[in-house]
């Protein structure tokens, strides 16, 4: 891990519309994006992003469902293709709204789609998760895995999934799906980081712990697992950056569609989180006990055979350690978010 990757074969640069970049992983793609020379235009209802994240960026503010919207956002930039962050991803709040997760992430994308398809748009790179994959039955997940969702969240990823094969036969569209495992850390130049209200994810409820002084929860300590707790595969979200400007060339050299997992490899528990923040912040975490929460397997970690092989892509910066260490930077320079940077 962390060997060097391999270069990119170079691809002449290309307009992408990257829909949901100006939240958390599309901003630091967008940002990957434009340092591999490409032109970004970030399309973005601001349901869940930031302004201040699109980094100068052109912003169109409209809904991925407002088919209309989409075609004049791609025949206007003149994009050929679209990365597709758009939608919504809290697996509780899923479970609760599944209406609201089927019109966002499905009839949202499907709108898009329809709108790639009227402008004849024909490269798509898709957001998607290892939730399509449920309960897992091996591990480390390949992407061969029955899919087979175990909540609303991973079922709408896989819909879009499913139906892409049929919008290639159709219309033309390519894809490629990455399935990522846990989105972590922030750029390292500390100029974007993760901004979600709430925080659902368990390294910046951490840093709340620290700062506010609120115990984190552990959900479930009675997992087959080395120390009871949940194993999960923490992916830094510039290694990700890099996964999309991979997915991009291949597709623009040609290349077939095709689904990848993208993450480490490596299975960190929540208790080896809880340990890294505090090795980091060199400040105690504090944190009680929860019962577990329905959908959470003991253990989800990749293999990332498949794209280290077909795209030459290796995590650069895959150690924990790392990973919060850019958070915590992110998160201290900026204590209420891009609205709160510290001066
Ligand atoms: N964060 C993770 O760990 C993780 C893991 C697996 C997959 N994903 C997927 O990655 C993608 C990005 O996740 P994120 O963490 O950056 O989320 P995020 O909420 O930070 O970003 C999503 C962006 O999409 C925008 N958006 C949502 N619905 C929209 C709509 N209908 N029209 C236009 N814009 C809309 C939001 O305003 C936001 O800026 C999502 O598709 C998510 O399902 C995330």
């Amino acid at each position: 891990m962390g060997s060097p990757t391999t270069p990119l074969a170079d691809t002449s640069p290309t307009t992408v519309l990257v829909t949901g970049g100006a939240g958390y992983i599309g901003s630091h793609a967008a940002k990957a994006l434009r340092q591999a020379g490409h032109r970004v235009v970030i399309y973005d209802n601001l349901s869940a992003g930031h302004r201040e994240a699109a980094l100068g960026a052109p912003l169109i503010e409209g809904d991925i469902g407002d088919v209309d919207a989409v075609r004049r956002a791609i025949r206007e930039s003149g994009a050929t293709a679209v990365m597709h962050f758009a939608a919504w991803l809290a697996v509780a709040d899923s479970v609760r709204d599944p209406a609201g997760y089927y019109r966002n992430n499905v009839t949202g994308t499907l709108g898009t789609l329809e709108a790639m398809a009227a402008e004849g748009c024909t490269r798509f790179v898709f957001s998607s998760t290892c939730a399509v994959y449920g309960e897992p039955v091996e591990t480390p997940l390949r992407e061969t895995h029955p899919t087979a969702p175990i909540n609303a969240y991973g079922q709408t990823k896989l819909a879009i999934e499913q139906a892409l094969p049929h919008f290639e036969r159709a219309y033309g569209i390519r894809s490629i799906r990455l399935r990522y495992f846990n989105a972590a850390g922030a750029d390292p130049d500390g100029e974007l980081g993760e901004d979600h209200s709430p925080e659902v994810h368990v390294i910046p409820r951490a840093f709340e712990a620290v700062s506010t002084g609120t115990p984190i929860d552990i959900f479930g300590e009675d997992y087959p697992t080395p120390d009871g707790t949940c194993l999960r595969d923490y992916i830094h979200v510039t290694d990700l950056a890099d996964a999309h400007v991979r997915a991009l060339a291949r597709l623009e050299q040609g290349g077939a569609s095709a689904s990848y997992n993208v993450g480490t490899e490596q299975p960190s528990s929540v208790r080896d989180v809880i340990a890294a923040v505090e090795r980091v912040t060199g400040k105690p975490v504090l944190w009680r006990s929860a019962p577990r929460r329905p959908g959470d397997p003991a253990v989800l970690y990749a293999s990332a055979e498949r794209i280290r092989k077909e795209l030459g892509w290796v995590p650069a910066r895959p150690a924990l350690e790392t990973i919060v260490a850019d958070a915590w930077r992110w998160h201290s320079t900026h204590p209420g978010g891009f609205a709160g940077a510290a001066r």
